[in-house]
């Protein structure tokens, strides 16, 4: 079952609708952490990292009731085991999210230092740094990281670079720090802001979440309430490179309007006619063959790192050549190798991909090796000529909800196992 067989040459058309977002969903289910009582969080997708983290949190001492909407029913009054262990962080990186709502909630954590994973080295140095700079005491060993501290204490944080999950990771734990923590450098990514909100009606205290300044005014307790996860804006700008890649037309209602424009403007300079509401999102590209787009990855607001891959497939049936720069991961290019495997004519030069499309991709068997990656094969497969099994699938199930189910609604012929 580790595999799908995508029928190529069939347009995507028609419509769908966005699911919750991972990359937000991740951080809120940690920050329930924050406070006893029931949170309800709902438009909460099915995805394999969701089910770790929840697992995570049940491991902890939490409980959790599932409804069939979407929603679940959290509750982290009793939270006996504050650990993640390294079976659990390995598999999924964002378990160190945990690290900041439990030293602030229980002023202790033992969670297992992340590693490196396929695409990249991805430290966890400024999250740690973080924490020590508000008053906790950290020692790093065996594989873990062992926090404790009385109660942490608001400083000013300047962050080394922008990182997502350690602004996030900060701004849970100064929540319930004394006094007032000021995060410099911040991440503006959505996924922050929406974690923001969240924590704001659990009564926390934040001033410029989506500016790179958050002030952060400590409270003494939080309290358990209901939040709906924003829009997956990675997905949407999934579908949309789907409906590109195949010359074809989608609607995508639950959109992200105003959060995923640096796409939209490739898009557009690809080819394809957009309208961006607050309700959905729609592109049109029938009859046309992709012009190529030069893309440079970066921190919110520019080209996200995640929509990278696909725009590889893309580009490699564009007309003409494209530049690729991907500037925050770098081993990011590993599904260049099973493009080419399909007729893509792509030259990796250290952090740059220079892409020179070809009329025409052939199905072929290829392998994923992380989750964007095995997207862009996905995105492959629909647009070249023949059958196209992609091994290793696992990794879509990371981050994208029924993904087979969605393409083939849009009149594609996806087959699993
Ligand atoms: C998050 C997203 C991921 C996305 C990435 C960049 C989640 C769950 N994941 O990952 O989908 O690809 O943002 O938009 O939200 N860094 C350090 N030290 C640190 C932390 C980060 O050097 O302590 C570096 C990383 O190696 C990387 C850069 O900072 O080069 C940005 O990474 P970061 O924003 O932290 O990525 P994640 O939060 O792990």
């Amino acid at each position: 079952m580790n595999k799908i067989t995508i029928k190529g040459g069939l347009t995507i058309n028609g419509e769908i609708f966005s699911s919750g977002a991972k990359n937000a969903v991740l951080p809120i289910l940690a920050a329930t952490l924050l406070a006893p009582g029931d949170c309800k969080i709902t438009n909460v997708p099915h995805l394999h990292d969701v089910t770790t983290m929840n697992q995570l949190l049940i491991q902890m001492g939490a409980r959790l009731t599932y409804d069939q909407h979407k929603g679940i029913l959290i509750n982290c009054s009793d939270i006996t085991k504050p650990e993640a262990p390294y079976e659990t962080v390995k598999t999924m990186r964002a378990s160190i999210l945990v690290l900041g709502p439990l030293v602030a909630r229980f002023g202790q954590a033992k969670v297992s230092l992340p590693g490196g994973c396929a695409i990249g080295a991805r430290p966890v140095d400024i999250h740690i740094a973080g924490l020590k700079a508000m008053g906790a005491h950290i020692e790093v060993r065996d594989g873990y990281i062992y926090a404790s501290c009385d109660r942490l204490k608001g400083n000013r944080i300047v962050m080394d670079k922008v990182t997502v999950t350690g602004t996030e990771n900060i701004l849970m734990a100064a929540t319930l720090a004394q006094g007032e923590t000021v995060i410099e450098n911040a991440a503006i990514e959505p996924e922050v802001v929406d974690l923001a909100r969240f924590l704001t009606a659990m009564g926390a205290k934040i001033e410029g979440a989506g500016t790179s300044k958050i002030t952060v005014t400590g409270v003494d307790t939080l309290k358990a309430t209901a939040h709906q996860v924003m829009p997956d804006r990675i997905e949407i700008g999934t579908f949309l490179v789907a409906a590109a890649i195949t010359g074809g037309a989608i609607k995508i209602h639950n959109n992200c309007h105003g959060e995923l424009d640096a796409v939209i403007d490739k898009l557009k300079e690809a080819g394809a006619d957009i309208e961006s509401t607050p309700d959905y999102i729609s592109l049109d590209m029938q009859g046309k063959r992709p012009r190529p787009v030069d893309i440079r990855t970066a921190p919110h607001p520019a080209f996200p790192t995640d929509m990278q891959a696909q725009f590889c497939a893309l580009n490699a049936i564009a007309d003409g050549t494209s530049i690729i720069t991907e500037t925050l991961f770098e081993n990011r290019f590993m599904h260049v190798e099973e493009l080419k495997r399909m007729g893509a004519n792509i030259k990796v030069e250290g952090h740059q991909a220079i892409i020179q499309g070809v009329q025409q991709l052939s199905g072929a068997p290829v392998t994923a090796t992380d989750l964007r990656a095995s997207a862009s094969l996905v995105l492959a497969g629909l647009a070249a000529n023949g059958s196209t099994e992609v091994h290793d699938i696992h990794y879509i199930d990371r981050g994208y909800e029924a993904i087979e189910e969605k393409l083939n609604q849009l009149g594609a012929q996806i087959l699993r196992g």
